[in-house]
This record gives C-alpha cells, sequence and structure tokens, in this order.
C-alpha cells in the first residue's frame, strides 16, 4: 500500500475541478496514507535568490540564515523523497500551470538531492515511484485538437518530472469544461470512468 503525496494548486480552493477529481482518484486508489500540500501564495513562496545559494550550499557550511532559507526546500524533498505515489492536481492556467506549483518545482529541483550532474548529463534521483496527474482544463488540447500545440501543462509536466527521475507519469483528462455544461458533465463523467479503468474499481481503504 503506497504512501500518498497530494500537491494542489488551484485558486478555488475545495471547488477546484483538479482537486475534486484528485479526491475521487484518492477514494480508489489503494493507499496507507496522504500527506496534503495545498499551493497557494501564502504557503509557496517564489524561489529567491538567497534560498537558491543556500540550496546549493553544503549542508555543514551554511549560516544560520541559509539553513533557515534551505528549510521550506528540505521539508518539500523530504515530502517527495518518502512517497511512493505522488498525485498531482494540475489546472490549466493561461496554457501552463499554475505559479505556485511551478514555485514548487523551484524548491524540489535540487541538484545533488533530487537530480545530479553525471559525465552522461542530468540524471534523476527520485526513482521507482507512480504519479498521477489529474490536469483540468476549460479548452481542449489533446492530441489532434486544434489548440494541442497550446498545451504546455503536459509536456513541461512530463519534461520536468523525468528530469527529476520521475518517469512512470499517468495522465487523467478533465477537459472543455468551459465549453457548456452538458460537456463539462460529460467529460466529469469521462474522467471518473478513466479513474475507475485504471485503478480496477477498487475501493481504497485507508489502514
Ligand atoms: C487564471 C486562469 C487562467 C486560465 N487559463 C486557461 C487556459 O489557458 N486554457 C484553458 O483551457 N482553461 C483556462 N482556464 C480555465 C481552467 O483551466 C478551468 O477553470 C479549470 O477548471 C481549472 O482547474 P481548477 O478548477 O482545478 O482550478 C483558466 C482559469 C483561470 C482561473
Amino acid at each position: 500500500m503506497s504512501n500518498v503525496l497530494l500537491i494542489h494548486s488551484s485558486v478555488f480552493g475545495e471547488k477546484s475541478q483538479s482537486l475534486g477529481l484528485a479526491r475521487d482518484f484518492l477514494e480508489r486508489y489503494p493507499h496507507r496514507s496522504v500527506v496534503e500540500r495545498a499551493l497557494s501564495p501564502q504557503t509557496m513562496p517564489h524561489l529567491d535568490g538567497e534560498t537558491f545559494v543556500a540550496m546549493r550550499t553544503a549542508a555543514g557550511e551554511r549560516t544560520g540564515p541559509q539553513e533557515a532559507a534551505v528549510a521550506l526546500s528540505d521539508e518539500l524533498i523530504a515530502e517527495l523523497e518518502a512517497a511512493d505515489t505522488i498525485v498531482l492536481a494540475v489546472p490549466m492556467y493561461n496554457f501552463s500551470i499554475p505559479s505556485t506549483l511551478k514555485a514548487w518545482i523551484d524548491h524540489v529541483a535540487r541538484a545533488g538531492r533530487t537530480f545530479r550532474y553525471s559525465e552522461k548529463g542530468p540524471e534523476g534521483l527520485l526513482k521507482g515511484k507512480k504519479v498521477f496527474v489529474l490536469v483540468a482544463r476549460g479548452g481542449a488540447y489533446k492530441a489532434g485538437s486544434p489548440a494541442a500545440a497550446f498545451d504546455f501543462q503536459e509536456p513541461y509536466l512530463r519534461a520536468v518530472l523525468g528530469f527529476l527521475g520521475l518517469d512512470d507519469v499517468t495522465f487523467i483528462h478533465l477537459e472543455q469544461l468551459a465549453m457548456g455544461q452538458d460537456t463539462a458533465t460529460a467529460n466529469r463523467a469521462k474522467a471518473l470512468a478513466e479513474i475507475e479503468r485504471l485503478t480496477d474499481g477498487v475501493v481504497a481503504v485507508a489502514a
């Protein structure tokens, strides 16, 4: 049974479509525990220069203020390392991911901890974990749709997660939420059917 890390980043809080889908997923995905990170401008600061320098400084060589600056990055990386399964609830905002999720990525992509440079190039260090990404979008961006080239959400996430070693990634799409109530309702049912297919209809029992 998995230890799950749930990361969500919608400005709509519990009314979020992507978070609702992630909760539907977790109701069906067998797991032992869930650690939840709600990303907002209040909880997830942008990376600044002091923090970045502290992140690049070896643990034994940091000043007191540098230790304080790196504490959040340490905590976020520890959550990632402890999880077997990572569930990302991701809204599409302006063709990409919310800036709070980008700030989270800037805090967890750390050389020597989550990736390293070797003779063969960069190597991701977060291995053997499953990732499920539940995306919600107002429009339609799947391959073949006219706006497919505007999807900077899924390709970016696949690239950066892969860079960190997370290459077992499954996307579940909830699209066309802004294209009328009937379409939104039908697509919610499709996304739920996809979740049930992926989880084999198993109802999760938290231990
Ligand atoms: C600031 C903002 C920007 C958005 N940009 C896009 C966009 O570029 N493409 C799109 O299809 N939908 C866009 N939407 C619609 C959202 O993707 C849609 O509302 C979705 O439900 C968001 O997921 P959430 O409910 O989990 O926040 C945007 C919504 C907001 C609030």
